[in-house]
């Protein structure tokens, strides 16, 4: 990879904040005018201002819209498109327009194409067909975007750059011949010696012996399993790969515009596999997140809350831009049903009370034509007398009144641990199992806790543990020893820290840690597992102890763990193989304790102990509500005022504040006081000021 290091004259602190021209809340959308004629688009500028919207993403797809062919360029629709957007008092995320590379350019130089690992070559025709790593299309790629930035560095409508669009979404893994080089690179970087490679992926097994950086391949498919650290380092520079375009992207513009802010919409989510976002944030000025509830998941709020809850981890707290979701259904999943009344509303502010200070849509005006026309977007196909259109005017209107949570924080004193690393170490082949998940146990931790109504920080195990009073790790495969050690710290100081199985099993180079498992928290726990006992598909074990709710049917994975002296067993199995072997652990650790949990419990089970965990660590929720009510808080960043968020997700009326902590304030979407009780209609959304 050649990028280019950072200006040395770069200084962050020219950087203008990315919303300093707009009142409040950014409003928007992606804005495509280049698929309407004229009068559709001054139409939009007119919707643009009946709805509130402040800012857009614009010129995502254009590079072939503004380069034709080769070298030969139309800028007049953006120059219009950006006076007019400026004149509407609308600001401009503006793109790179490199998310896909026009068809002149992929033909003239067909090498730029991705390929899959069985070196299927993907064509142009769809969009993101570029090898990221290949020097001929990164050229064309910073060229493209040095145009936009000269042209538009002094234009008022410009508030942030947008490189590219949801870099790695379509090809996270490239086994290009460029990919392949790139590769050898980063190796001979991580590494500095063959000899080094070596001792890193074990090579003395299967003659895999390398006697030179280019005999090194990316994991092609091979007759038996690949060498495992292989297949991670592939994913470590895969991420790593992708984040140098973005990189090398934000340089060029900083170079030509070093005070206005870059950044580009990730997808922290659940399936995001891909990128390390942990290692991609810092290099944002600010994050911005795109997410699309899934139809067919009846509790998809919670998983809206966990990338809500990701992006603002990634965002180390401060606030974000919530850069793409859906006003209704989408075009990609195998069936795309619209949104529930009030859910277009519930889902935004959803995003605003986890510290959205954006709320926009994919898109603005809804395709007529090409892959996406059957997607939602603010204008649908049936214009503006339709449910959609009215729920986008509410929403606008709802954002502007709450304006002043602008910049507020949430503030939590529970940690759940998401680590990419371990996310691909978990999965790799030739494991114990093949049916754990990584993302199944990060996911039903988080959703125990919010169903208990705990407000949680998502951050990696490297991150800094003060001031949290609960840890979790779920399957925290892959740890160094230094992650290992920041978390028997917080232990120590006071934390209830919590690791489950499958955890602190390799060092980073997924060799494992002998003398019995989990070898990098065996001391900590005390625990010493001897050997890992999964369960067949469909085959279920029961646990019982107190703490798991008296009995629990367990599945997915067992154990044989011993426990050293101190040592309490919580729970334990009941029959089968494994019958009076610890499930549950319990031990004291510094000033504070050390849980592990052996087993994926089933729903209630976990239930049960996170209900423990978070009643002994002292996280619950300030405010007691229903079931299926979320409540979450923003507060000032100096604390002097707070704003709660509660959105009933239920078929009932919710009543709130009866219970000894009253609910008092200013409730800023009806703009009615509230005086101790808050009422929450079926399905709506409160937001109460605090007095
Ligand atoms: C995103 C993408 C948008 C649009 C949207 C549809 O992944 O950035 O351009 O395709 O999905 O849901």
């Amino acid at each position: 990879m050649r990028r280019r290091p950072t200006p040395e004259s770069f200084d962050p602190r020219q950087v203008r904040p990315w919303n300093d021209r707009l009142d409040g809340l950014g409003f928007g959308g992606d804005y495509n005018p280049e698929q309407w004629p004229d009068d559709v688009r001054l139409e939009d500028v007119g919707l643009m201002r009946e709805a509130g919207v402040n800012l857009l993403s614009v010129a995502i797809f254009a590079w072939a819209t503004i380069e034709p062919r080769e070298g030969e360029l139309d800028w007049g629709w953006l120059d219009d498109t950006m006076d007019r957007l400026h004149a509407a008092g609308v600001q401009v995320a503006l793109a790179t327009a490199t998310a896909s590379p026009p068809p002149w350019l992929t033909r003239k130089h067909p090498e730029i194409l991705p390929r899959l690992a069985d070196g299927t070559v993907l064509h142009q025709g769809s969009r993101q067909s570029y090898a990221v790593t290949h020097p001929v299309h990164r050229d064309y790629a910073l060229r493209m975007a040095a145009r936009v930035a000269e042209r538009y560095r002094d234009h008022p409508a410009l508030a942030l750059w947008h490189v590219d669009n949801e870099i790695g979404c379509h090809v996270p893994r490239d086994y290009s011949e460029a990919a392949a080089d790139a590769f050898r690179e980063w190796l001979r970087a991580r590494y500095g010696t063959v000899d080094g490679l070596n001792a890193a992926w074990g090579t003395a097994f299967w003659a895999q012996r390398y006697g030179s950086f280019d005999d090194v391949l990316p994991p092609l498919t091979t007759p038996a399993q690949a060498n495992p650290t292989q297949q991670l380092d592939y994913d470590r520079f895969t991420s790593d790969a992708l984040l140098d375009y973005y990189r090398d992207l934000r340089d060029t513009l900083r170079e030509i515009t070093p005070h206005v802010p870059v950044t580009t919409n990730l997808m922290a989510h659940s399936t995001t596999k891909g990128m390390d976002y942990f290692s991609w944030a810092p290099e944002l000025d600010v994050v911005a997140n795109d997410h699309y509830t899934i139809a067919a998941d009846g509790e998809r709020q919670v998983e809206l809350a966990f990338s809500a809850d990701l992006a603002r981890g990634l965002a180390g707290g401060a606030p974000w831009i919530l850069m793409e979701h859906s006003t209704s259904a989408v075009n990609w999943q195998p069936r795309n049903r619209a949104k529930l009344p009030g859910e277009l509303l519930r889902n935004s502010l959803a995003h605003v009370a986890r510290g959205a200070d954006s709320v926009m849509f994919f898109q603005w005006r809804q395709s007529r034509a090409g892959a996406e026309k059957y997607h939602s977007a603010m204008v649908p196909h049936a214009g503006t007398d339709s449910d959609v259109w009215r729920d986008v005017v509410h929403l606008g209107r709802a954002l502007r009144a709450l304006g002043e949570v602008r910049g507020s924080r949430v503030r939590s004193r529970a940690a759940l641990v998401v680590d990419w690393p371990s996310w691909w170490g978990a999965e790799l082949d030739s494991h114990p199992t093949g049916d754990l998940r990584y993302m199944d146990q990060v996911q039903a931790w988080y959703a125990a806790l919010w169903r208990h109504g705990v407000t949680v920080d998502l951050v990696p195990s490297h991150a800094d543990l003060t001031g949290y009073d609960l840890v979790v790790l779920p399957t925290t495969y892959l740890v160094t020893d230094a992650d290992a050690a920041n978390v028997a710290a917080a232990a120590e100081r006071g934390a209830t820290v919590v690791v489950t199985y499958f955890s602190g099993i390799v060092d980073e180079h997924d060799h494992v840690r002998l003398g019995g498992y989990p070898g990098a928290f065996r001391e900590l726990l005390g625990v010493r597992t001897e050997e890992f006992w999964p369960l067949q598909e469909g085959e279920t074990a029961r646990v019982v102890g107190k703490a798991v709710g008296g009995d629990a049917t367990v599945d997915l994975w067992t154990e044989k763990t011993h426990v050293a002296d101190g040592t309490e067993v919580v729970a334990a199995y009941d029959g089968g193989p494994l019958a009076g072997w610890p499930a549950v652990t319990r031990a004291d650790a510094g000033a504070g304790q050390a849980w592990y949990v052996a087993t994926r419990l089933d729903r209630p089970g976990l239930d049960a102990l996170v209900g423990r965990l978070v009643a002994e660590a002292g996280v619950g929720p300030d405010l007691a509500a229903p079931a299926g009510v979320e409540v979450v808080r923003r507060w000032a960043e100096d604390g002097a005022a707070s704003w709660l968020f509660v959105i009933n997700h239920t078929e009932r009326e919710a009543v709130l504040g009866d219970d000894g902590s009253p609910v008092a304030g200013t409730e800023l979407l009806t703009g009615e006081p509230v005086g101790g009780r808050l009422t929450v209609p079926s399905g709506a959304v409160r937001v109460v000021r605090a007095a």
